[in-house]
């Protein structure tokens, strides 16, 4: 039994409509996700014990179940149950960078990392497929996590459809360290304040599902056309998350006064991203956003599109 050591990449939204109500409790959803390079590292190391156990560089990140990494090493002894009993227990070294709560997806591609790692450790041979159908259980984005790059996601946001490499753009991102939003507040708020726009009927749902696969921001995206993608970006959740966080909405400000591509908060947030089309451009808005604010409260990190998931150190 050897170690295997993992990149985990982070994820930000480009485009996220939030389409209905879902008959499991979810939201019906259809979203383009893009992999990029701020990622954590993922170590899977067989022990001598039978148990599962956390071991993370951020002592605020939890080491119990509600760790998304401890709940996909948990699904997976329960599928194999032989595994534990023969190659003993399993320690999952998670070394973090990209930042918790922060709509970066970043509990969700360690738990990814995890499904990847174990097919490995215990040499089960699944198919990509079968490690999401399992991700999915887990968590919404999980099934994007393994697979990564650039893709249109729909239902929960499990069901995947790969769309073109992008790795020529950059991002900038800015979070404030001490603001956190609970994904599910982000969802619950938006059902109660535009629940009445919810489509529910299968051909409602198909025809809008359908309106995204054929619409702008994919044909902008087959083209690699970065401009088009920063002007047609879209997060429905912004809706309820800026009202609420005027900060947030100061950091989208100072972005658009950058003449980036565009900008938008990522996922459920509070994480806001500005697309720029090199490194030189990232440093240059890095610099002068984080010269403007001058908060020792905010964090810039800069980034690149990456073209792929979970994949080896
Ligand atoms: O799937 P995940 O655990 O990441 O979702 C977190 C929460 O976000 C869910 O409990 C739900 O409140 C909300 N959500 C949703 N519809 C989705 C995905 C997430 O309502 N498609």
């Amino acid at each position: 039994m050897r170690s295997y050591s993992l990149i985990a990449p982070a994820k930000i939204n480009l485009y996220l409509e939030i389409i209905g109500d879902r008959a499991d409790g979810f939201h019906e959803l259809a979203m383009v996700l893009q992999s990029i390079s701020l990622s954590d590292r993922v170590t899977i190391n067989p022990i001598g014990i039978d148990a599962i156990t956390i071991r993370c560089n951020d002592p605020t990140i939890p080491s119990d179940r509600t760790n998304l990494a401890y709940r996909a090493a948990a699904l997976m002894v329960d599928q194999f149950p032989d595994m534990m009993a023969r190659h003993g227990g399993i320690e999952i070294d998670i070394h973090k960078q990209i930042p918790a709560a922060a709509g970066l997806a970043g509990g969700s591609t360690d738990a990814a990392a995890v499904f990847v790692g174990l097919d490995l450790m215990w040499d089960l041979g699944l198919t990509q497929g079968e490690l999401q159908t399992f991700a999915a259980q887990i968590g919404s984005d999980v099934p994007f996590c393994i697979s990564g790059g650039t893709a249109l996601a729909t239902g929960r946001g499990e069901v995947l459809s790969p769309l073109m490499n992008l790795d020529h753009l950059y991002v900038v991102l800015a979070k404030y360290k001490n603001l956190a939003i609970s994904t599910p507040w982000a969802y619950k708020t938006y059902r109660q304040q535009f629940g009445h726009t919810y489509v529910s009927a299968p051909q409602d749902l198909q025809s809008r599902h359908d309106r995204v696969h054929s619409g702008s921001m994919v044909s902008a995206i087959v083209k690699r056309d970065g401009a088009k993608i920063g002007r047609l970006l879209h997060n429905d959740l912004e809706k309820v998350a800026l009202p609420e966080y005027p900060q947030i909405q100061a950091l989208r400000d100072a972005f658009a006064a950058q003449n980036v591509l565009g900008t938008m908060m990522s996922g459920s947030g509070p994480t806001v991203f500005a697309l720029v089309a090199n490194q030189t451009e990232a440093d240059r808005v890095l610099g002068a956003v984080r010269g403007q604010m001058a908060d020792p409260d905010l964090a810039f990190w800069t980034a690149q599109f990456v073209p792929n998931g979970i994949h080896l150190a």
